[in-house]
């Protein structure tokens, strides 16, 4: 049993692994959070549940001072009644009142998790996974809190179900997925800010005395920000001191919020964004939030992202290539961009073959008459006269050289100069008398309409079945704006956001429904839909437009954080780098791919055979190594810094008998230390011998005594090293 009910003490306690949560029902019915952290093996928690008087905190009518709602750490906060900080939830009554004030009315508690209509979620079998429905009300508006606690893992996913038993319409102004507070607030706040080719840097400092939000108003999570944070302890580092993860399962606008209050207590939430999002919840519906998943760690970043690789790899990624090996891919976009034909193409595929390339992807530009970015997005028909006869005799040819085939589409834009949108105006997000911003010369489609997503479904499937593709890339190249449909009436307008997300996830499921063996790598200008929601439509992401192997260190690192290495989208492409313009050894643009999905994004037939050999070997390496790299455990070992001039990671093999270490030094010292990293996760008493050198050590020297590096010798030197658990 993972979830305990007291009797009692009126105390739940939930147990994740080697963590425990517990919350008490208090005497007036509301849900007070006693605790969050390392297993504990009592309810015996009463005394955690403190009242204390305070100054200009009001108390509800029905209590006395000690019961104010400003003072208690809360499991799912009221609104209007006395508790000033972050409320959980806004209902807006048709009298126009929004005070929320929800109490406990009964619970349930099963094995297994209920999935959530139209939205992704976590799963688990029975044996795996047990659920607490929590039901709350507020008169006849009742939430119900859903807490599934996986039994293997430190992890416990909340989402919440707002249902209307009232004969009236009510609108939700928000609803958070969870709230977490904390009695105590000496924490570090860290989170993943970025922008367009710069995503998910890790940033880390101080909470203050403020609310701090996190956020996105730009109907996709974006790069700007990711739905993540986490909140570790001043101490925290890689490998020890205490780590909690939020992260949300949405990719559409989304906010957290953590709020350090005037008693140095922590409230912190996640969910919809409640600036840009209203619900009319008519008599007898219900409303269901996405779905947050929280992530505790007594063994500082390291363990709270091995503990998101895990719950992601085994409990959210549905896709059949979920544990299948990727095949290695070349892209044509940085090769030729919309410069190509049939022929260009072809020349690509040959070159690849030779070197042992699995699949080429054609990427933008071979639909509608699109040379370039400024038309034809939506007409998703081939361009003929750059590929004459259509798709189907290019993918025989491409398939002849035993590749396969993959194919770039962009479902949710739509250009000016399209047929689509000359037929559709009114497909178009859009508000009346306002004319349409555009972001790369191009409008959004409105998602939210039904025959829009039946439109495309339609179109897409028209592609995929006019040849044999086993490949989509999925682009989205702008975000949301003037964001009105004609099908929604006024008191609906602010759905629309959301319901936008609502529909691009429903092409994803009739796509994958149809096609269930179809790879499909998510992709918005490199990385600004690289969320746990996307994860459960596809497998891997696109990380980042920017393929320089020196910049993609700091970002992968970031994405590390708790997306796993399977669902990094990573290429190796051509030098001077088309981004920044810097030059790396090729050798190191295969090691930081590597750390990905692992493909190439440059035109083969314009290396050198000294490159064509380094290319070889790499794709020899990807098959020697990727099931480490893909089903095993990441260790970061060090971030390049002021002080320490070495980038390094290590994924081990689940069984520990195989580790392969990964090592970039971004910039040469003249005269510099002899450089050395400690490795981890190695079995103690193990030997291990290193590939290519015949040395043998002990697990335990190697991660206390650390493995020696090659003197630099450029900028950008990059080294690889496998060991195996000698027998
Ligand atoms: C943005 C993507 O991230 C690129 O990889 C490429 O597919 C372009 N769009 C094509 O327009």
């Amino acid at each position: 049993m993972s979830i305990v009910f007291d009797e009692n003490n009126r105390i739940f306690r939930l147990d994740a692994g080697d963590s425990s949560y517990a919350f008490l029902i208090e005497p007036n019915g509301y849900v007070a959070h006693l605790y969050y952290g390392g297993r504990l093996n009592t309810t015996d928690l009463r005394y955690l549940y403190r009242r204390t008087p305070r100054a200009f905190s009001p108390n509800p009518a029905d209590g006395t001072a000690e019961d104010s709602r400003d003072v208690i750490p809360q499991e799912y906060s009221t609104s209007g009644i006395g508790d000033y900080r972050v409320p959980s939830a806004k209902v807006r009554r048709s009298d126009g009142y929004n005070a929320t004030d929800m109490k406990y009315r009964s619970h349930r508690i099963y094995r297994g998790k209920p999935a959530i209509a139209g939205l992704p979620a976590t799963f688990g079998k029975e044996e795996e996974v047990e659920t607490l429905e929590l039901l709350l009300a507020d008169g006849d508006v009742e939430f119900t809190l859903f807490y599934t606690v996986f039994e293997h893992l430190p992890v416990i996913a909340r989402s919440v179900k707002v249902s209307n038993r009232s004969g009236e319409t009510v609108y939700i102004e928000k609803a958070a997925s969870c709230t977490l507070d904390f009695a105590y607030g000496d924490f570090d706040l860290l989170h993943l800010p970025g922008a367009w080719a710069r995503e998910r840097h890790v940033e880390r400092r101080k909470l203050n005395h403020s609310i701090q939000r996190i956020e996105s108003g730009r109907g996709l999570s974006s790069h700007q920000h990711n739905p993540f944070f986490a909140l570790v302890t001043p101490d925290a580092t890689e490998t020890a001191g205490e780590a909690y993860g939020v992260a949300l399962l949405y990719s559409g606008n989304f906010s957290a919020e953590i709020e350090l209050d005037q008693f140095d207590q922590v409230r912190t939430q996640i969910g919809i964004n409640p600036d840009t999002f209203e619900w009319k919840l008519g008599p007898n519906e219900e409303f269901h939030t996405p779905e947050a998943v929280l992530v505790y760690s007594a063994e500082g970043l390291g363990g709270m992202s091995r503990a998101f690789h895990d719950l992601f790899r085994r409990h959210l990624i549905r896709s059949y290539w979920r544990d299948r090996k990727r095949p290695v891919l070349v892209n044509n976009w940085e090769a030729t961009y919309f410069n190509f034909d049939a022929e260009k193409l072809i020349r690509i595929a040959e070159g690849a073959a030779r070197l042992g390339i699995e699949m080429l992807v054609l990427d933008d530009g071979w639909f509608g008459h699109r040379d370039d970015d400024r038309s034809s997005l939506g007409d998703w028909f081939v361009f003929e006269s750059k590929l004459k006869g259509g798709l189907a005799p290019l993918v025989k040819r491409v398939n002849e050289l035993e590749l396969k085939f993959g194919l770039w589409f962009e479902p949710e834009m739509v250009s000016r100069d399209s047929e689509l949108f000359r037929a559709h105006p009114e497909w178009v997000l859009s508000i009346p008398g306002r004319p349409c911003s555009e972001g790369r010369q191009q409008l959004v489609l409105d998602m939210s309409q039904p025959e829009v997503v039946d439109h495309l479904f339609r179109a897409i499937c028209a592609i995929l079945d006019s040849a044999p593709i086993e490949y989509i890339k999925w682009d989205a190249n702008r975000h949301l704006t003037e964001v009105g449909s004609a099908t929604l009436p006024a008191d609906r307008k602010k759905e629309l956001f959301h319901r936008y997300v609502l529909g691009m996830y429903r092409l994803h499921e009739l796509l994958l429904e149809r096609y269930p063996k179809l790879l499909i790598e998510g992709c918005s200008g490199g990385g600004g839909r690289f969320d746990a929601g996307m994860l459960y439509y596809v497998p891997q992401i696109w990380t980042s437009d920017d393929t320089d192997a020196i910049e993609r260190l700091e970002i992968q690192y970031g994405t590390s954080l708790l997306y796993p290495s399977s669902a990094m989208g990573a290429h190796v492409s051509a030098c001077p780098n088309h981004q920044t313009g810097r030059t790396t050894p090729f050798e190191t643009r295969g090691i930081v791919a590597m750390a990905g999905t692992f493909g190439y994004e440059l035109d083969l037939n314009k290396l050198d055979e000294a490159e064509c050999d380094i290319v070889r070997r790499q794709i020899a390496d990807y098959h020697r190594y990727n099931h480490i790299i893909a089903q095993g455990t990441l260790y970061r070992l060090s971030m390049a810094g002021a002080t320490n001039p070495i980038t390094a990671w290590e994924h081990v093999s689940a069984d520990r008998s195989e580790a392969l270490v990964s090592c970039v030094q971004p910039r040469n010292v003249p005269n510099g230390p002899l450089n050395h990293v400690r490795l981890r996760g190695l079995e103690p008493e193990t030997l291990y011998e290193l590939a290519g050198d015949g040395r043998c050590f002990l697990g335990d020297t190697l991660m206390k005594a650390g493995l020696p590096l090659p003197r630099v010798e450029s900028d950008g030197c990059g080294w690889q090293f496998y060991l195996k658990a000698v027998k």
